[in-house]
């Protein structure tokens, strides 16, 4: 059973690096019975394509991913499942995308303009097909809900403190906490990252309109799940009844 209506139903979560979107989504997704698109899994894959064919951080520009971005869409050499799978000519590579080469460069090959064109189109593409397959879709990114689904019917951002959000990093990485420098190290990464996410000229990470904003900083995976599945469910729940005059 579906908890919701099977219209277009599709709910984006946005956020800084770190914040623990991707376990939030999942459970989400589960919870509502949705397909999970995680467009930053596709950024990645992106990444891995032109690491790949040789491109490297000092060279990351329009000019140097242009052939990489043309054969890539053109190819269709990405294949996109639920849950962030991702396969790049065939081969899965969803744990090879989450690998510390290809974060180093994800942020400034997802902040070209030509990369982000490329994967806009297809991230729609996608986001429809899966809710009219699943009855609807967690979309989880940067601009999920300020720019590739501005209608999504559903907004959410969250955020957390620099702080928690490197602490959260290292546990998931199985590093210690404890250690100064290493928490440093991370917040400082976190930080890199997130100012070229959120200057970049297209489409930067921001608060989409109208979202629900959750600070997650004192809040556990489940408390943020709990919120989110709270704000949807009274909108799904079917209309009453109309009376007989
Ligand atoms: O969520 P993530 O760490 O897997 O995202 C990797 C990068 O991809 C992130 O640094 C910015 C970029 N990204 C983006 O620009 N737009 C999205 N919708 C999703 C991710």
């Amino acid at each position: 059973m579906t908890l919701l209506d099977g219209r277009s139903n599709l709910l984006t979560i946005d956020g800084p690096a770190g914040v623990g979107k991707s376990s939030v989504a999942r459970r989400v997704a589960d919870r509502l019975r949705f397909f999970h698109l995680d467009t930053g899994a596709m950024y990645r894959t992106v990444t891995l394509a032109a690491l790949r064919a040789g491109v490297d951080a000092s060279r990351v520009s329009e000019a140097a991913l242009a052939p990489v971005v043309r054969e890539f869409v053109i190819g269709r050499r990405m294949r996109v499942g639920g849950g962030g799978r991702v396969w790049l000519d065939g081969e899965e590579v969803s744990d090879e995308v989450r690998g510390a080469a290809v974060t180093a460069l994800v942020s400034p090959v997802s902040a070209l303009p030509s990369v982000r064109a490329a994967l806009v189109d297809w991230q729609r593409e996608l986001g429809e097909e899966e809710a009219a397959r699943y009855g609807g879709v967690v979309v989880e990114g940067r601009d999920a809900g300020s720019h590739i689904f501005p209608h999504a019917r559903w907004r959410f951002y969250l955020d957390a403190s620099l702080l928690e959000r490197a602490r959260r990093r290292l546990r998931q990485a199985a590093g210690s906490v404890e250690d100064p420098h290493e928490l440093t190290t991370t917040m400082e990464s976190l930080a890199q990252r997130d100012r070229i996410d959120r200057e970049r000229a297209v489409a930067p990470l921001c608060v989409p309109d109208g979202a629900m904003v959750l600070d997650t900083t004192h809040l556990a995976i489940g408390e943020v799940v709990e919120a989110i599945c709270a704000a949807v469910q009274p909108a799904a729940e079917p209309p009453p009844p109309e009376r007989a005059p």
